[in-house]
Protein backbone atom coordinates (compact mmCIF):
# COMPACT_ATOMS: atom_id res chain seq x y z
CA UNK A 1 0.00 0.00 0.00
CA UNK A 2 2.80 2.31 0.66
CA UNK A 3 3.37 1.91 -2.83
CA UNK A 4 0.18 3.93 -3.80
CA UNK A 5 0.99 7.49 -5.21
CA UNK A 6 -2.87 8.28 -5.36
CA UNK A 7 -2.91 10.29 -2.60
CA UNK A 8 -4.63 7.59 -0.40
CA UNK A 9 -3.32 7.40 3.19
CA UNK A 10 -2.33 4.40 5.43
CA UNK A 11 -3.71 5.87 9.07
CA UNK A 12 -6.57 6.33 7.53
CA UNK A 13 -6.80 2.36 7.23
CA UNK A 14 -8.20 1.28 10.63
CA UNK A 15 -10.19 3.99 10.57
CA UNK A 16 -13.40 2.23 11.98
CA UNK A 17 -15.47 5.62 12.49
CA UNK A 18 -15.58 6.20 8.96
CA UNK A 19 -18.86 5.33 8.03
CA UNK A 20 -19.17 3.18 4.90
CA UNK A 21 -22.30 2.08 2.38
CA UNK A 22 -21.43 -0.92 0.96
CA UNK A 23 -23.61 -1.50 -2.52
CA UNK A 24 -23.08 -4.88 -3.94
CA UNK A 25 -24.83 -6.98 -6.50
CA UNK A 26 -24.20 -8.64 -10.31
CA UNK A 27 -22.53 -6.95 -13.55
CA UNK A 28 -25.34 -4.58 -14.92
CA UNK A 29 -27.43 -4.48 -12.20
CA UNK A 30 -26.72 -0.71 -12.27
CA UNK A 31 -24.92 -0.33 -8.60
CA UNK A 32 -21.35 1.96 -10.18
CA UNK A 33 -24.85 4.40 -11.19
CA UNK A 34 -26.27 4.10 -8.09
CA UNK A 35 -23.16 4.45 -5.80
CA UNK A 36 -21.77 7.63 -7.21
CA UNK A 37 -25.22 9.16 -7.25
CA UNK A 38 -25.05 8.23 -3.58
CA UNK A 39 -21.76 9.61 -3.26
CA UNK A 40 -22.33 12.95 -5.14
CA UNK A 41 -25.19 13.42 -2.71
CA UNK A 42 -23.18 13.00 0.47
CA UNK A 43 -19.78 14.29 -0.87
CA UNK A 44 -18.53 11.15 0.15
CA UNK A 45 -15.66 9.43 -1.51
CA UNK A 46 -15.95 6.42 -3.97
CA UNK A 47 -14.54 2.97 -4.29
CA UNK A 48 -15.48 0.92 -7.54
CA UNK A 49 -13.73 -1.92 -6.34
CA UNK A 50 -14.34 -3.98 -9.92
CA UNK A 51 -12.30 -1.48 -11.38
CA UNK A 52 -9.36 -2.70 -9.50
CA UNK A 53 -9.74 -6.29 -10.71
CA UNK A 54 -9.93 -4.95 -14.27
CA UNK A 55 -6.70 -2.51 -13.66
CA UNK A 56 -5.00 -6.13 -12.44
CA UNK A 57 -6.20 -7.73 -15.49
CA UNK A 58 -5.20 -5.14 -18.01
CA UNK A 59 -2.02 -5.26 -16.99
CA UNK A 60 -1.64 -8.58 -16.96
CA UNK A 61 -2.62 -9.38 -20.45
CA UNK A 62 -0.55 -6.26 -21.00
CA UNK A 63 2.51 -7.27 -19.64
CA UNK A 64 1.65 -11.23 -21.47
CA UNK A 65 1.20 -12.44 -17.53
CA UNK A 66 -1.12 -15.60 -17.40
CA UNK A 67 -4.44 -14.66 -16.13
CA UNK A 68 -4.04 -17.98 -13.60
CA UNK A 69 -0.40 -17.15 -12.20
CA UNK A 70 -2.03 -16.74 -9.03
CA UNK A 71 1.43 -15.27 -7.31
CA UNK A 72 2.26 -13.13 -9.78
CA UNK A 73 -0.87 -11.55 -10.18
CA UNK A 74 -1.14 -10.99 -6.08
CA UNK A 75 2.66 -9.41 -6.42
CA UNK A 76 1.22 -7.37 -9.38
CA UNK A 77 -1.62 -6.18 -7.92
CA UNK A 78 0.13 -5.34 -4.98
CA UNK A 79 2.69 -3.55 -6.42
CA UNK A 80 0.60 -0.78 -8.74
CA UNK A 81 0.48 2.75 -8.06
CA UNK A 82 -3.02 3.50 -8.75
CA UNK A 83 -5.03 6.99 -8.77
CA UNK A 84 -8.44 7.39 -9.53
CA UNK A 85 -9.52 11.07 -10.50
CA UNK A 86 -12.77 12.38 -11.60
CA UNK A 87 -13.53 8.73 -13.54
CA UNK A 88 -9.76 8.92 -14.82
CA UNK A 89 -7.88 5.83 -13.89
CA UNK A 90 -3.91 6.06 -14.06
CA UNK A 91 -1.73 3.17 -13.48
CA UNK A 92 1.85 3.54 -12.70
CA UNK A 93 1.40 7.10 -14.63
CA UNK A 94 -0.67 5.75 -17.88
CA UNK A 95 -4.50 6.26 -18.18
CA UNK A 96 -6.46 3.03 -18.51
CA UNK A 97 -9.37 4.52 -18.15
CA UNK A 98 -11.33 3.16 -21.44
CA UNK A 99 -8.43 -0.08 -21.77
CA UNK A 100 -10.29 -1.63 -18.30
CA UNK A 101 -13.66 -1.08 -19.84
CA UNK A 102 -13.15 -3.36 -23.03
CA UNK A 103 -14.49 -6.99 -23.30
CA UNK A 104 -11.06 -8.89 -23.30
CA UNK A 105 -10.20 -7.45 -19.82
CA UNK A 106 -13.98 -7.57 -18.56
CA UNK A 107 -13.37 -11.29 -19.22
CA UNK A 108 -10.13 -11.51 -17.88
CA UNK A 109 -10.94 -9.34 -14.58
CA UNK A 110 -13.70 -12.08 -13.13
CA UNK A 111 -10.97 -14.79 -13.62
CA UNK A 112 -8.48 -12.92 -11.80
CA UNK A 113 -10.76 -11.97 -9.28
CA UNK A 114 -11.41 -16.06 -8.92
CA UNK A 115 -7.90 -15.98 -7.09
CA UNK A 116 -7.66 -16.07 -3.43
CA UNK A 117 -3.78 -14.49 -3.50
CA UNK A 118 -5.06 -11.59 -5.67
CA UNK A 119 -8.26 -11.31 -3.48
CA UNK A 120 -5.70 -10.57 -0.65
CA UNK A 121 -3.41 -7.48 -2.12
CA UNK A 122 -6.66 -5.78 -2.90
CA UNK A 123 -8.34 -5.92 0.48
CA UNK A 124 -5.65 -3.60 2.02
CA UNK A 125 -6.01 -0.89 -0.94
CA UNK A 126 -10.10 -1.12 -0.60
CA UNK A 127 -9.84 -0.57 3.15
CA UNK A 128 -7.18 1.92 2.28
CA UNK A 129 -10.11 4.32 0.82
CA UNK A 130 -11.77 4.30 3.94
CA UNK A 131 -11.55 8.22 4.59
CA UNK A 132 -13.61 10.94 6.29
CA UNK A 133 -16.01 12.09 5.82
CA UNK A 134 -16.86 8.27 4.39
CA UNK A 135 -16.86 5.61 1.82
CA UNK A 136 -19.66 4.26 -0.63
CA UNK A 137 -18.29 0.97 -1.86
CA UNK A 138 -19.63 -1.12 -4.67
CA UNK A 139 -18.83 -4.68 -5.89
CA UNK A 140 -19.70 -8.05 -5.18
CA UNK A 141 -18.09 -8.57 -1.55
CA UNK A 142 -18.26 -4.78 0.44
CA UNK A 143 -20.74 -6.32 2.95
CA UNK A 144 -19.82 -9.53 3.28
CA UNK A 145 -15.47 -9.57 2.97
CA UNK A 146 -14.00 -6.11 2.68
CA UNK A 147 -16.81 -3.88 4.92
CA UNK A 148 -18.55 -6.10 7.32
CA UNK A 149 -19.17 -3.75 9.55
CA UNK A 150 -20.68 -0.84 7.06
CA UNK A 151 -23.26 1.02 8.23
CA UNK A 152 -25.23 0.36 4.95
CA UNK A 153 -25.71 -2.58 3.15
CA UNK A 154 -27.69 -2.95 -0.36
CA UNK A 155 -27.68 -5.82 -2.35
CA UNK A 156 -28.70 -4.38 -5.81
CA UNK A 157 -30.00 -7.15 -8.45
CA UNK A 158 -31.74 -7.54 -11.46
CA UNK A 159 -32.75 -9.74 -14.03
CA UNK A 160 -29.65 -10.68 -16.64
CA UNK A 161 -32.43 -10.16 -19.46
CA UNK A 162 -32.89 -6.63 -17.88
CA UNK A 163 -29.28 -5.96 -17.23
CA UNK A 164 -27.83 -7.36 -20.88
CA UNK A 165 -30.81 -4.51 -22.26
CA UNK A 166 -29.06 -2.00 -20.19
CA UNK A 167 -25.83 -2.63 -21.34
CA UNK A 168 -26.76 -2.58 -24.84
CA UNK A 169 -28.47 0.99 -24.64
CA UNK A 170 -25.61 2.39 -22.87
CA UNK A 171 -22.84 1.10 -25.50
CA UNK A 172 -25.47 1.79 -28.07
CA UNK A 173 -25.65 5.37 -26.86
CA UNK A 174 -21.61 5.89 -26.88
CA UNK A 175 -22.18 4.63 -30.86
CA UNK A 176 -20.65 1.30 -30.29
CA UNK A 177 -21.67 -2.02 -32.35
CA UNK A 178 -23.33 -4.34 -29.47
CA UNK A 179 -24.74 -8.03 -30.05
CA UNK A 180 -27.34 -8.37 -27.25
CA UNK A 181 -27.50 -11.83 -27.57
CA UNK A 182 -24.11 -12.14 -26.97
CA UNK A 183 -24.02 -9.43 -24.21
CA UNK A 184 -26.91 -11.39 -22.40
CA UNK A 185 -24.19 -14.41 -22.48
CA UNK A 186 -21.27 -12.90 -21.19
CA UNK A 187 -23.39 -11.19 -18.63
CA UNK A 188 -24.72 -15.13 -17.66
CA UNK A 189 -21.14 -16.41 -18.20
CA UNK A 190 -20.12 -13.65 -15.59
CA UNK A 191 -22.35 -13.96 -12.83
CA UNK A 192 -21.79 -17.82 -12.59
CA UNK A 193 -18.13 -17.25 -12.07
CA UNK A 194 -18.52 -14.36 -9.67
CA UNK A 195 -21.57 -16.59 -7.62
CA UNK A 196 -19.59 -19.81 -7.92
CA UNK A 197 -16.01 -19.02 -7.07
CA UNK A 198 -14.66 -20.44 -3.80
CA UNK A 199 -13.36 -17.01 -2.61
CA UNK A 200 -15.40 -14.19 -1.59
CA UNK A 201 -18.54 -15.32 -3.95
CA UNK A 202 -21.00 -12.88 -4.78
CA UNK A 203 -23.77 -13.33 -2.47
CA UNK A 204 -26.31 -10.70 -0.25
CA UNK A 205 -24.73 -10.15 3.66
CA UNK A 206 -27.06 -11.55 5.78
CA UNK A 207 -28.07 -7.76 6.59
CA UNK A 208 -28.25 -6.14 3.76
CA UNK A 209 -31.26 -4.46 2.08
CA UNK A 210 -31.95 -6.43 -0.97
CA UNK A 211 -33.45 -4.33 -3.93
CA UNK A 212 -34.57 -6.10 -6.77
CA UNK A 213 -34.62 -3.68 -9.36
CA UNK A 214 -35.98 -5.46 -12.32
CA UNK A 215 -38.89 -2.79 -12.87
CA UNK A 216 -37.25 -0.28 -11.47
CA UNK A 217 -35.97 3.47 -13.15
CA UNK A 218 -32.16 4.33 -11.54
CA UNK A 219 -33.88 7.35 -9.79
CA UNK A 220 -36.24 4.90 -7.80
CA UNK A 221 -33.64 3.02 -6.76
CA UNK A 222 -31.98 6.17 -5.40
CA UNK A 223 -34.65 7.67 -3.99
CA UNK A 224 -34.95 4.05 -2.29
CA UNK A 225 -31.76 4.11 -0.88
CA UNK A 226 -31.46 7.70 -0.10
CA UNK A 227 -34.03 7.19 2.32
CA UNK A 228 -32.42 4.33 4.27
CA UNK A 229 -29.48 6.84 4.50
CA UNK A 230 -31.88 9.10 6.12
CA UNK A 231 -33.16 6.44 7.96
CA UNK A 232 -29.56 6.02 9.69
CA UNK A 233 -28.59 9.09 9.58
CA UNK A 234 -25.88 9.22 7.87
CA UNK A 235 -26.45 12.57 6.19
CA UNK A 236 -26.02 14.45 8.91
CA UNK A 237 -22.79 15.86 9.40
CA UNK A 238 -21.71 15.61 5.52
O1 LIG B 1 -18.13 -4.56 -11.21
P1 LIG B 1 -17.24 -4.92 -12.40
O2 LIG B 1 -17.98 -5.48 -13.56
O3 LIG B 1 -16.38 -3.76 -12.81
O4 LIG B 1 -16.26 -6.05 -11.85
C1 LIG B 1 -15.27 -6.65 -12.64
C2 LIG B 1 -15.03 -8.09 -12.16
O5 LIG B 1 -14.45 -8.07 -10.86
C3 LIG B 1 -16.29 -8.94 -12.07
O6 LIG B 1 -16.09 -10.17 -12.75
C4 LIG B 1 -16.47 -9.24 -10.63
C5 LIG B 1 -15.16 -8.92 -9.98
N1 LIG B 1 -15.34 -8.23 -8.71
C6 LIG B 1 -15.20 -8.96 -7.57
O7 LIG B 1 -14.97 -10.16 -7.64
N2 LIG B 1 -15.29 -8.36 -6.36
C7 LIG B 1 -15.55 -7.05 -6.28
N3 LIG B 1 -15.64 -6.49 -5.09
C8 LIG B 1 -15.74 -6.28 -7.45
C9 LIG B 1 -15.64 -6.91 -8.66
Amino acid sequence: MPRNKGGWNLSSMSDGHVPVIAIDGPSGSGKGTLASAIAECLGWHLLDSGALYRIVAAVAIERGIALDEESQLAALAAGLAISFDDHTVIVDGEDLTDLIRTASVTAGSSHVAALKEVRAAILSVQRAMRRPPGLVADGRDMGTVVFPEAALKIFLDASAEVRAQRRYNQLKNKGLSVNLRALLAAIKERDERDIGRAVSPLRAAGDAIIIESTAMTIDEVVAVVYAEVEARKLAEGT
